[in-house]
Formats: structure tokens, C-alpha cells, sequence
């Protein structure tokens, strides 16, 4: 089984995408070939400062690594070191209509949210159909908010074997994790960079503190009264950091009454910040090595593009390219 999964080089990572995208992501590497890489090329649709990018870029690689990524098991590279992906995103692109591209949420809600819409932006879901398609990707762990981006990949490699032959392309499986498929921010709508409403999973103590003591979303049971349990940011992000019995007993707290939310907060930012203890200490170990990064880095170039290399010959001999 190949696993593949990317992630966009745009800013600390977050609560929602460690538990969406990189956990998932690192228990998989366990379970078939995986193929881990930087979505730089993506990034360019909202980073426009190249030091951003260049250091964003090497952020997420430090974390990728932090948070368990083992090179030993997992191809780790930059999508850009395989730019060979921009000519099956071409030749994807000749099968895609653009009724395809027009209905993707993503496209719709980056232009409302002031993204230029410009046809990087419109064509971004070929390009990660060729992401997925050059690997021979199985199977893809994403978050929710991916889901409609891996059909537009899967009927993309259907026409493409429609046209030049039933084993042209490999339509991969979208993997979603129930627990952490919409993880919650601070004010309750999806935890997203978008939404300024995130808990950075590297963030320092006192400002992460502060964010989950001030800025969690409650209501305004008095102390001593039981407290709700639906729909609670509280409750469902406690959820990800505790194990099933802390999580239970904290449910239990809630509907006893005489614990007020700041009791409750205080309890989360504990959980939270025990949760990523190891991973914070493995990261300062990697923040002191980054040669080991960059070396890191190449290989799994390396060896991405001779496995990409394998698949575009194929394609490039199906539609008469070569
Ligand atoms: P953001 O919404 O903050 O810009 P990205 O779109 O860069 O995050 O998402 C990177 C990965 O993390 C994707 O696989 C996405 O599905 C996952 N992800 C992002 N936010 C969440 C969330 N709140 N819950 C679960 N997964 C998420
Ligand atoms: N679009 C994904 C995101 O915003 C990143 C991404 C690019 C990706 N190419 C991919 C994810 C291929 C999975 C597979 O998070």
C-alpha cells in the first residue's frame, strides 16, 4: 500500500492539522510505502514573500520530523524538487472541465475570504491530483475540507483511463479520521489559519496559555450549575489531548456543576501542553541539526523522482508523448 499526503508550507502548524493531516499521516508510515511531502508550489497561491515561503518551508520540515515523520520509512521531499508534477497537472488539466475546478468549496472559499482568483488558485486541485497520481498513491490521509479535492483526483485518473486505457493512472482512497476529521477552534467554526482561530501546537507557554484561558468560546453558566456538554470547543478539543477516562471524568464534571469554565480551561491547557511535551523537545533537538534537515530532504527528492519518473513514463507513453 502507498500512503501520500501533503501539507502547505503556510504558517505554524495547528491543533486542526497535527490531528487532521500529521498524525494520522505518521501512524500510517507504519503500514505501507509512504510518500510525505511540502506543498510549496500550493503555497505560492497565498505566499507571495519569497523569505516567507524559503522559511516556512523549513518550518514545516522541522515539524514534519518533530512531530514523527521517520525518513527511514517515509519519502519526505519538497513538491517543487519534483517539478515533473507540472506536467501531469498539463496533462490531467486536458481532461478537466471546468465545471470540475468551479465547484470546488476550497477555490469558492478562498476568494471570499480575499485570495486573488487567479488560475493557480482554479487549477490548485490538478496540480494535487498530479501530487497524488505521479505516486501511485493508495491510500491519502487528509482532513475533512480535502474530502471533495481527492474526488475531483479520483475523477480526473478515471478520465484519463477512459481515454488512454484502464491502467494509466491509480484512483486512490481519501482517508478520513472520524475523531479529528473538523477540529474545532477557539470560536467554535473549523480550526483554520483562515479563521484566526487557532492553537499552534508549538506555541510558547504563556502566549498559548493565554489564547486557550481567553479565547475559548463558553457560555455563561454561572459556577455552580451543570454545565452543557454538546457542542462544546471545551470538551471536543479536552477530547483530542486526554485519554478516554480523563475525558469521561470531565464530561462528568460538566453535568455535576461546581466547577467553573476557567477550572476547565486550565485542565485543557494542561492536557495540551503535556500532549506535545515530547514532540516540543524533538524539535529543539532537530532546530539545532538543520543540515540533517536538508540532507533529509534530498534524499527523499531523490528517490521521489525516480519513483515519479516511473510513473510519468508510463503516462507520457499512454497519451502518445513518448
Ligand atoms: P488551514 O485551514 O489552517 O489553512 P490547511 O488547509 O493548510 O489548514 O490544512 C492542512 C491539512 O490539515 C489538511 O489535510 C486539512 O484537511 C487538515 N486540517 C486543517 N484544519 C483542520 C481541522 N480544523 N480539522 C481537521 N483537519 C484539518
Ligand atoms: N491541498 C492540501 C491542503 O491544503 C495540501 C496538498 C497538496 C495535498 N497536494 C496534496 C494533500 C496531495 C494531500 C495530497 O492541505
Amino acid at each position: 500500500m502507498r500512503i501520500l499526503t501533503g501539507l502547505q508550507p503556510s504558517g505554524r502548524l495547528h491543533v486542526g492539522n497535527f490531528f487532521g493531516a500529521m498524525e494520522p499521516a505518521v501512524k500510517l508510515q507504519e503500514e505501507g510505502e509512504a510518500f510525505y511531502f511540502i506543498a510549496d508550489y500550493h503555497a505560492m497561491t497565498s505566499t507571495h514573500d519569497p523569505k516567507i515561503l524559503k522559511n516556512n518551508v523549513l518550518d514545516l520540515s522541522i515539524d514534519f520530523l518533530a512531530c514523527g515523520l521517520d525518513p527511514k520509512k517515509a519519502f519526505f521531499y519538497r513538491q517543487s524538487a519534483v517539478p515533473e508534477v507540472n506536467e501531469l497537472a498539463w496533462i490531467l488539466s486536458t481532461v478537466c472541465p471546468m465545471g470540475l475546478l468551479e465547484r470546488c468549496h476550497s477555490y469558492k472559499d478562498k476568494v471570499a475570504n480575499g485570495l486573488a482568483a487567479n488560475h493557480a488558485l482554479f487549477a490548485y486541485p490538478a496540480l494535487m491530483a498530479a501530487d497524488i497520481l505521479l505516486y501511485d498513491a493508495n491510500v491519502v490521509p487528509v482532513g475533512e475540507d480535502q474530502k471533495q479535492h481527492l474526488e475531483v483526483t479520483r475523477d480526473l485518473a478515471g478520465k484519463i483511463n477512459d481515454r488512454y486505457g484502464e491502467n494509466t493512472l491509480i484512483l486512490p482512497e481519501v482517508r478520513i479520521r472520524e475523531k479529528s476529521a473538523k477540529v474545532p477552534g477557539l470560536d467554535g467554526q473549523k480550526m483554520s489559519k483562515s479563521y484566526d482561530n487557532t492553537i499552534p501546537i508549538f506555541g510558547d507557554e504563556k502566549g498559548t496559555r493565554k489564547l486557550i484561558m481567553k479565547k475559548i468560546a463558553t457560555d455563561s453558566t454561572p459556577m455552580e450549575d451543570p454545565k452543557p456538554i454538546e457542542n462544546s470547543v471545551l470538551l471536543d478539543l479536552f477530547h483530542l489531548f486526554a485519554s478516554e477516562e480523563r475525558y469521561q471524568e470531565m464530561i462528568s464534571d460538566h453535568q455535576k456543576g461546581g466547577k467553573g469554565y476557567g477550572h476547565f480551561k486550565q485542565e485543557l491547557f494542561d492536557a495540551y501542553w503535556s500532549y506535545f511535551e515530547p514532540l516540543r523537545a524533538k524539535r529543539l533537538e532537530i532546530e539545532n541539526h538543520l543540515d540533517y534537515v536538508q540532507q533529509v530532504l534530498d534524499e527523499g527528492a531523490q528517490k521521489a523522482r525516480e519513483e515519479a519518473s516511473l510513473v510519468l513514463t508510463r503516462v507520457r507513453a499512454a497519451v502518445g508523448l513518448s
